[in-house]
């Protein structure tokens, strides 16, 4: 069953004026939990951290957060964990609190070790991301562009969305980070007006690097997309996702996705194994 601690305690309610319901003010953290650990935690606090600082949230002991995870994952071997930490309650109006007290959020989802996604059949969506250079790269709660964006098809053989920006860039899919391979090199959009700097999408860039391959953080087209050699999906639960097909265009599974999928096996990430 689902576990949930709210600052600490057992509990599966927050009060009604914390912030992080009223106005989406806080971030989060989705982790895959694998083999008893929270796979990554490292990154995962660092993001938090940073969301804290730019947000100006005070942020949770991360020692508290560590021993909250151990507890809500109990003795379950494999599952999802997630971490919200909101500004707290606070009186009516946006104007923050001046001595607010941070809320924290731990719950599990227990599940079976982990299995591969086969390539994915991917769309391009209509909702656009919405720009905010200080809030790119979060993981901030509030996410409705990417709610609007899932809701465009029900059709389960559909896997993933792909988002653009006003001015038609590709920046993400709706869960997911994207590469490309582009004549030859590794590329990935760059996320200084929108996105979310994944925590896969930085352990996949490492890797390429230690494989030797050139990656760059780039702006990428439709057309691009739709002229790459290879086009991949990267998220923390699933690792990396091969995409077959988007909008009906396939996709090869090519070097670059075969080699960094067993660089990704080597450490930890069995969602990769072919
Ligand atoms: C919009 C969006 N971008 C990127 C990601 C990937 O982030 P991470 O690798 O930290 O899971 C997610 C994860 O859910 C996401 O929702």
């Amino acid at each position: 069953v689902d576990t949930w601690l709210v600052d600490g305690q057992f509990a599966e309610t927050i009060p009604i004026t914390d912030r992080g319901f009223v106005y989406g003010d806080g971030i989060f953290e989705t982790i895959a939990f694998r083999r008893g650990k929270p796979r990554f935690l490292e990154l995962h606090l660092e993001r938090l951290a940073e969301g804290c600082a730019r947000l100006a949230i005070r942020m949770p002991a991360e020692q508290r957060l560590r021993a909250e995870l151990r507890m809500a994952a109990a003795d379950h071997a494999h599952g999802t964990a997630k971490l919200i930490v909101t500004r707290g309650s606070g009186p009516r109006g946006y104007a923050p609190p001046t001595a607010p007290e941070p809320r924290r959020v731990v719950a599990f989802f227990p599940s079976d070790a982990a299995t591969s996604a086969g390539p994915a059949a991917v769309r391009i969506c209509r909702t656009v991301l919405s720009i905010n250079p200080a809030l790119a790269g979060l993981k901030t709660l509030g996410r409705l562009d990417h709610v609007l964006a899932r809701a465009e098809w029900r059709d389960p053989d559909i896997a993933e969305g792909l988002m653009r920006d006003p001015a038609g860039r590709v920046v993400c899919g709706t869960m997911s980070n994207v590469f490309a391979v582009r004549h030859g090199r590794l590329v990935t959009p760059e996320l200084s007006g929108c996105g979310i700097r994944g925590v896969m999408r930085r352990v996949v860039i490492g890797q390429a690097r230690q494989l030797g391959m050139e990656v760059s953080e780039t702006q990428l087209s439709l057309q691009d997309i739709r002229q790459a050699e290879e086009l991949f999906l990267t998220n923390a639960l699933i690792g990396i996702w091969p995409v077959a097909s988007c909008d009906g265009q396939p996709y090869a599974l090519g070097p670059f996705t075969t080699a960094l999928r067993e660089a990704l096996v080597a450490i930890g990430v069995d969602e990769c194994r072919p």
